[in-house]
C-alpha cells in the first residue's frame, strides 16, 4: 500500500498554498477549475486537461519565497515577478511538470505582450493568466465586464468562451457555492502518479519550502539523509524505510506558513514569536492528517517532542515515542546543529555530537540511538554530505537563474 495516494499528494500541495496567507485560499483550485472549464468547452483532449489542472492548481507556488502576497494579487505591480519566476524554477527543476512550467513564468502577463515571447506555452500561459485574474476579481468583489475588455490584457478567444460559459453566472456561482469542488474533487479520483512522480511533487513541495530561507536550504535534506542512515543501522526493512524518508521529508512543511522574518530573524525570538515558530508542527499535521498513513504523520509530527516530555507541541513522553519518531527527531536536531542559522553559526561534529550526547543524558532524547549516531557518524555524515550537495547546487542555480530572469525583459 502506498504511504500517500495520488489524488492526496495533490491535495497536500493545495493545502500548503492555502495555508500561505488567507487570500490564497483555495486560488489555485479555483483558477484550475474555471481553466478546465473553458478547455473542456474549448474540446480540449484529456491529457491536456489533467495537465492544465496540476499546473494551474500550482501557478502561485513561488509565492512561498514571498512574505508580499499583495504584490502577487495586485494587477500592476513589478514585483508580481518574484512569484512566477520562483514558481517557474520550482517546477522546472522539482516537479514531473518541467516541459510546461514556463506557463506560470508567464502567468501575469498580458496577452498582448506574451505573443511577442518565447513562451513554449503561450495557450496556457493565457489560460492561466485570465482565469487567475477573474477569481482575483471575484475574491475582490471587482465588475468583470471592465476587466475582461482591458485592451490587450486577455486573448480575446479565452473572453469570449469565458462569456458564453458564464452566461448565466454559472460559473461565478460554482466557484460562490463551492460546487466547483465536487468536479475537483472527481478530477483527483482520476489522477494517476506512480511512485516517482509521487516523490518528486513532495520533493518540491519541501525543498521549495526550506528554499524560502538561505538558513534552511539544507535542513530537509540533511534531517533526510540522516534519518535514512539511522534506519540503515537499525537495519529496517525497506517498508520502514520508506515510512522514515517520507515523515523526514514532510515533517517541516509547516514552516510554509511562518512569515520568512521570524524564519530569519537575527538573535533569539520573543515570546509570542517562539509560540508562531512552534505552530509549523501543529500545521505540518493539519496539512498532512488523512492524507498520509497514521504512523507516519506520527513521525513527521513529533520531530519535537522530546522522551521526557519537555518537547512540544503534545508533550508527549518516552512510552509514546516510536522508533522512527526518536530517529526523526534526532536528524532534526542534528540538522539543525550542524546548519547555519540566523541565531547562530554552523557547528562542527564534534560540538553536534557533544550536544546530543549531553541531550541523551538529560534524557531528552534516546540514549542508543545517539550511541549508533556517535559510533558510525563518520561514514553517515560522507553520504549525508553527498547527498545534501545536489540541493545546494540546486539552490545556487536557481538563485542564479533569478537573477537572471529579473533582469531580463520579463517585466
Ligand atoms: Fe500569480
Ligand atoms: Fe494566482
Ligand atoms: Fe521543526
Amino acid at each position: 500500500m502506498n504511504i500517500i495516494k495520488d489524488q492526496d499528494v495533490i491535495i497536500i500541495l493545495k493545502s500548503m498554498l492555502n495555508k500561505l496567507d488567507d487570500r490564497l485560499v483555495d486560488h489555485g483550485e479555483r483558477v484550475a477549475y474555471l481553466c478546465l472549464e473553458l478547455m473542456h468547452y474549448m474540446n480540449a483532449p484529456y491529457e491536456e486537461y489533467l495537465h492544465v489542472a496540476k499546473l494551474a492548481l500550482l501557478h502561485d507556488i513561488g509565492a512561498y519565497k514571498t512574505d508580499d502576497v499583495d504584490s502577487l494579487l495586485s494587477f500592476e505591480s513589478e514585483d508580481v515577478w518574484e512569484h512566477a519566476i520562483y514558481g517557474y524554477l520550482f517546477l522546472s527543476r522539482m516537479s514531473p511538470l518541467k516541459k510546461n512550467a514556463d506557463c506560470v513564468l508567464y502567468h501575469h502577463m498580458s496577452y498582448e505582450k506574451l505573443i511577442g515571447t518565447d513562451c513554449s506555452n503561450k495557450k496556457i500561459a493565457s489560460l492561466i493568466h485570465l482565469c487567475d485574474r477573474i477569481d482575483v476579481a471575484i475574491k475582490q468583489g471587482t465588475t468583470l465586464t471592465s476587466l475582461l475588455h482591458q485592451s490587450g490584457q486577455f486573448d480575446p478567444i479565452l473572453v469570449k468562451a469565458f462569456e458564453t460559459l458564464n452566461k448565466n453566472q454559472c460559473l461565478i456561482r460554482a466557484l460562490e457555492d463551492k460546487t466547483y469542488q465536487d468536479k475537483m474533487n472527481e478530477l483527483y479520483q482520476t489522477i494517476y502518479l506512480g511512485e516517482d512522480e509521487r516523490r518528486e511533487y513532495l520533493e518540491m513541495l519541501a525543498y521549495s519550502i526550506d528554499f524560502r530561507s538561505e538558513f534552511t536550504v539544507l535542513h530537509t535534506i540533511t534531517t533526510t539523509a540522516i534519518a535514512i542512515e539511522l534506519g540503515k543501522q537499525y537495519h529496517l526493512n525497506s517498508v520502514e524505510m520508506n515510512k522514515l524518508y517520507y515523515a523526514a521529508l514532510l515533517h517541516d512543511i509547516g514552516k510554509g506558513a511562518i512569515p520568512i522574518s521570524i524564519l530569519e530573524k537575527q538573535g533569539k525570538l520573543d515570546d509570542k514569536e517562539t509560540q508562531l515558530m512552534q505552530r509549523h508542527v501543529t500545521i505540518t499535521e493539519e496539512i498532512l492528517k488523512g492524507y498520509i498513513q497514521t504512523d507516519v504523520l506520527h513521525m513527521a509530527a513529533c520531530h519535537h517532542e522530546k522522551l521526557d516530555g519537555s518537547g512540544y507541541p503534545k508533550h508527549l513522553t518516552k512510552k509514546e515515542l516510536t522508533l522512527g519518531d526518536r530517529i526523526v527527531a534526532i536528524a532534526d536536531i542534528l540538522s539543525a546543529l550542524l546548519g547555519k542559522r540566523s541565531y547562530k553559526e554552523k557547528f562542527s561534529i564534534t560540538k553536534a555530537i557533544s550536544i546530543i550526547e549531553e541531550m541523551a543524558e538529560e534524557g531528552k532524547i534516546d540514549q542508543d540511538i545517539v550511541q549508533v549516531f556517535v559510533a558510525h557518524h563518520e561514514e553517515i555524515m560522507v553520504r549525508v554530505d553527498h547527498n545534501t550537495e545536489k540541493i545546494k547546487q540546486l539552490y545556487v542555480d536557481m538563485l542564479e537563474h533569478y537573477l537572471k530572469l529579473s533582469g531580463q525583459c520579463v517585466v
